[in-house]
């Protein structure tokens, strides 16, 4: 089948987001210029250049993750892992702006060291990011309600239990990764293989 997505879809539901799947849940916490906390998870995040180590989320409007990052400029990933599935999930609750989602999914905050935004501490990994830039979305038709915010990385949090000979053993701390639907993909070290680049690649 084939179909132009700007006329819509002739299935039961959109299936673009099963298509560019599975993506990295970046758990994203942030304060605003009161110290109010939140956490929420966003699929549309990547890691998008490590000269600097630089990530981004895309928030569908004005969430309270971009309007955080937008009144602080900074913002914390922490990484969403099987373990922390329910939790990670009851974060995306659309609670009331300034209503912590730490204490409403269990969840405990963990000091960063160098933004005011906490981590999760249950979370093996952590990046802190000074906001860069905020880009507003435009596609063929012209602007749209997303936002990019694209972070800098400042530090990094590593959960030492999880490091073996010095290489992060990503896999064991089984990651979970959004796919379409109410679906998801677990990284584990039963799934994980390895390719050698090309020569010269
Ligand atoms: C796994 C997962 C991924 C999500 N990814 C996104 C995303 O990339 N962009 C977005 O705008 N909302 C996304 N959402 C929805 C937000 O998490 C939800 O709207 C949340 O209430 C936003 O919280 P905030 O307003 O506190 O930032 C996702 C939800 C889940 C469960």
């Amino acid at each position: 089948m084939f179909y132009e997505p700007a006329a819509g879809h002739p299935l039961p539901r959109d299936p673009f987001k099963a298509i560019v799947a599975p993506r990295p849940i970046g758990w994203i916490s942030a304060v605003d210029a009161e110290g109010r906390v939140n956490l929420a998870p966003y699929s549309f995040f990547n890691a998008i250049s490590t000269d600097p180590h630089m990530v981004m989320f895309s928030s569908e409007g004005e969430k309270d993750a971009l309007a955080f990052a937008r009144e602080t400029g900074e913002f914390v990933c922490s990484l969403a892992t099987f373990d922390l599935r329910e939790a990670m999930n009851a974060t995306s609750a659309p609670l009331p702006r300034g209503e912590s989602e730490f204490a409403h999914a269990g969840l405990t905050t963990a000091p960063s060291r160098i933004v005011k935004a906490p981590r999760v501490a249950e979370s093996p990994v952590a990046l802190e990011c000074k906001l860069v830039q905020i880009v507003p979305l435009t596609g063929l038709s012209g602007r749209t309600t997303y936002h990019m915010a694209i972070g800098e990385v400042v530090g990094v949090h590593i959960d030492e239990r999880f490091l073996v000979d010095g290489f992060l053993d990503i896999a064991a701390m089984r990651p979970i990764a959004r796919a379409g639907y109410f679906d998801y993909f677990v990284a584990t070290p039963e799934t994980k293989f390895s390719i050698r680049r090309p020569p010269g690649g």
